[in-house]
């Protein structure tokens, strides 16, 4: 490939934020949202290397550094793999959602960048090649390598991993009035000490119970049957152990089930939770059900009802 003659001036992508283990399925399953997003901007220069020039919405948490952030190494990494590390790219990152929210933010940075490179280049590699790369970026910021967000984010839909060592991805049918209110309350919960009180053992019953969830779920999407759907979206194994990050926790729970959710749960590690709902205006009194909980104890909170994104990454 010749750099000159293929790469693009300058390409702009938005990468949504994802919703991961969408509640049934822990580190397996993820779903992608309409909104929030992050913008990345991706350059050609005349200047040797991937530099990182401006980021914006971050009030200055993350590094300009293109090998500690998670977009910029997600795009060194497609670039390394592309046998051209050196080649001249200027990115531009502008988040657009909130960090440490369980909405997926680092998965989306990482998206953003290996997308908005390989689009830059005139699209080498299919989308799900990329996966990978996003991949790398994740891990970055995570420590951990599992795909419910990235791969959603990127795809789009609502997305199984039968192995993330594998990268092994399948997208899911997604019934038309499926919607998530997702709740981001503003208190912190780190991902690392969302995962580190997880027990490694569960019982014999416990994973029949999730599985039968699991499995339910998944049927119900195929199948567009919304009751199933309410009676499969249950989490066993990792809700009971997380709550206690959240405040009000059951009482958000059972706000959005009282105002007609499908199921709710915690949204990735939290804190966000989502509201799985039949129909926009369902999702609307859920949503604004579960801000009320917390609303009413202080805590402030942004409420994203969204659809399931078809798309994940797109160019803008
Ligand atoms: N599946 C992950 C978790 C999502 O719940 O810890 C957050 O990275």
């Amino acid at each position: 490939m010749q750099y000159h003659e293929i790469m693009k001036k300058e390409v702009r992508v938005f990468a949504p934020a994802s919703v991961g283990n969408a509640i049934v399925g822990f580190d397996i399953l993820g779903l992608a949202l309409t909104k929030p997003g992050d913008e990345i901007v991706a350059r050609r220069s005349d200047v040797p290397g991937l530099r990182i020039v401006s980021i914006t919405g971050d009030e200055g948490k993350l590094p300009y550094e293109a090998e500690k952030n998670t977009a910029g190494f997600a795009a060194l990494s497609l670039l390394r793999h592309l046998g051209q590390p050196d080649w001249g790219i200027e990115l531009e990152i502008h988040k657009r959602m909130p960090f440490g929210s369980g909405l997926g933010s680092s998965a989306a940075s990482a998206v953003g960048g290996a997308y908005a490179v390989n689009l830059l280049l005139g699209s080498p590699l299919s989308k799900k090649e990329l996966l990978p790369f996003a991949m790398h970026g994740e891990q970055l910021a995570s420590g951990g390598f599992h795909a419910d967000n990235v791969a959603p984010s990127l795809l789009g839909g609502i997305i199984l991993i039968c192995s993330n060592q594998n990268l092994d991805v399948h997208s899911l049918p997604v019934p038309d009035e499926l919607f998530a209110a997702v709740v981001y309350p503003e208190v912190e919960v780190l991902t690392k000490t969302a995962r580190s009180i997880l027990s490694p053992n569960i019982s014999l019953r416990q994973h029949i119970e999730q599985s039968g969830f699991l499995g339910g779920f998944v049927t119900a999407l195929f199948r567009s049957d919304y009751e199933l759907m309410a009676r499969s979206l249950r989490d066993v194994i990792i809700e009971p152990q997380r709550a206690q990050l959240i405040p009000n926790f059951h009482q958000v729970q059972s706000a959005a089930l009282s105002a007609g959710a499908l199921g709710c749960s915690i949204s990735g590690a939290g804190p966000s939770m989502i509201a799985l709902c039949r129909g926009e205006a369902v999702a609307q009194a859920a949503g604004q059900a579960m801000q009320a909980v917390f609303s009413e104890t202080g805590i402030r909170n942004e409420l994203f009802i969204s659809a399931v994104n078809p798309h994940g990454a797109i160019e803008l």
